[in-house]
């Protein structure tokens, strides 16, 4: 793949124009949750609960929500996927509130038997959603593992754990964070024949998982650290700073690649899953990494269109969501809305559109948040009504 530059978006009196074109699908001041009181209804702090992650399914929005500080409920909820517009659903934690026992003081054993703290998860073509949990508590302030990360497979016929893969040791380092993944059906086979790449956003690599084999290792390269000096992040009109590692990801099968930045950068590299599934790199062997283009500021959400490649992300500083085809060279920003967009730290390309998860991230991170205004937004970008013919001139 040749090098590219994404080049800096300009033209954001010119597109205020599509701002409308975000719909906002769900949206709240806080998050609100009515856990039973063994589950900590007293200690609930909803200025501390603020997604990452999110999935879609046909019927079921899946919203992650990891324990970055104390307070909060539940780590993986569910709300109803065709609600009104702009509607304040009700979470309803995933499965059901027994998973949900990590922060309350719960024995080990206890409380790893559920989910500890999840940061994003993603379907399989079985039908099965794949939970990525961190095991740890408190991550941004005292950092506790409670427990060992794993893999949870649920089934969502039954909403039963189908099979629950525990990472071995040699996998994690004191510091892992395993914050998000990216399941490859197109190497070896789908479901229980996947590969699993998974981001370590603090001991920055990918962990790559055979789940055929039951093998797993660490992949890692200096561009999967943060760059110190792009460690700050201008969010409308907020500055914070937080040095984290490889966290977006974003796999195209047709090109046999893995999308990946660091928050702190303003690039986007690729690393080929044959180098990733060929087994752990050899001591001092040089892994091959590009650098797929520069962005006018760094972000978290990558996501990319399975039908023509194009890779989606979402430039802080600009508010706006961009899009650029690898095959082609085009780049354009599809959207830009300091209102709704914030700290997009997930986004999802489906048949229907793009989806975004957009929080005052910057807020909860500061501890400025306020309940009386929105603060954690769902929305979509309905893309070209034909993917496969997807012409960006529609924007136009
Ligand atoms: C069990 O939990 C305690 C804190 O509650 C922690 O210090 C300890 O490391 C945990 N043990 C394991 C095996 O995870
Ligand atoms: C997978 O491998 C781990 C060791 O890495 C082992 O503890 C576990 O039992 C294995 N699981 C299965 C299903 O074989």
């Amino acid at each position: 793949m040749q090098k590219h530059t994404i080049v800096l978006i300009t033209q954001i009196l010119f597109l205020k124009t599509y701002a409308t074109k975000l719909e906002v699908v769900n949206q709240w001041n806080f998050l609100e949750f009515d856990p039973p009181n063994e589950f900590g209804a007293a200690n609930f702090r909803p200025e501390n609960t603020v997604f990452t992650g999110v999935e879609i399914t046909p019927d079921r929005i899946f919203i992650s929500i990891p324990r970055l500080r104390d307070g909060v409920p539940a780590t993986l909820v569910t709300v109803p996927r065709n609600t009104p517009p702009g509607s304040s659903p009700k979470p309803q934690p995933y499965p059901d509130w027994s998973y949900h026992g990590a922060g309350i003081g719960l024995d080990n054993a206890t409380t790893c038997a559920g989910l500890v703290s999840v940061y994003r998860t993603r379907l399989d073509s079985c039908g099965r959603l794949w939970v990525l949990d961190s095991g740890l508590g408190n991550s941004l302030d005292d950092f506790r593992r409670i427990c060992n990360p794993k893999l949870v497979v649920f089934n969502l016929k039954t909403d039963q754990p189908e099979r629950i893969i525990e990472l071995p040791r040699e996998a994690v380092r004191p510091a892992t964070v395993l914050a998000n993944l990216v399941i490859d059906e197109s190497v070896q086979g789908s479901c229980d024949s996947a590969f699993i790449y998974m981001a370590d956003t603090v001991s920055p690599a990918l962990v790559v998982h055979d789940a055929l084999r039951n093998k797993t290792w660490r992949v890692s390269h200096p561009t999967m650290y943060p760059e110190p000096s792009f460690a700050t992040y201008h969010v409308n009109g907020e500055t914070f700073t937080l040095p984290d590692g490889v966290v977006g990801l974003a796999h195209s099968p047709n090109l046999a690649t893995l999308f990946y930045q660091p928050l702190a950068t303003d690039k986007i590299y690729t690393i080929s899953t044959k180098t990733l599934t060929k087994g752990p790199p050899g001591e001092f062997e040089d892994i091959p990494i590009a650098v797929a283009g520069t962005k006018s500021s760094q972000g978290l959400g990558l996501a990319l269109d399975q039908n023509t490649d194009t890779l989606f992300f979402v430039p802080l500083a600009e508010t706006s969501l961009a899009a650029w085809n690898p095959r082609t060279n085009f780049h354009d920003a599809l959207a830009y809305d300091p209102t709704l967009l914030d700290f997009a730290s997930e986004l999802r390309w489906k048949e229907d559109g793009l989806w975004i998860l957009s929080s005052r991230f910057q807020k909860f991170y500061k501890r400025t948040v306020t309940a009386n205004e929105i603060n954690l937004r769902v929305l979509r970008l309905p893309l070209n009504p034909h993917p496969a013919q997807m012409n960006f001139e529609y924007i136009r």
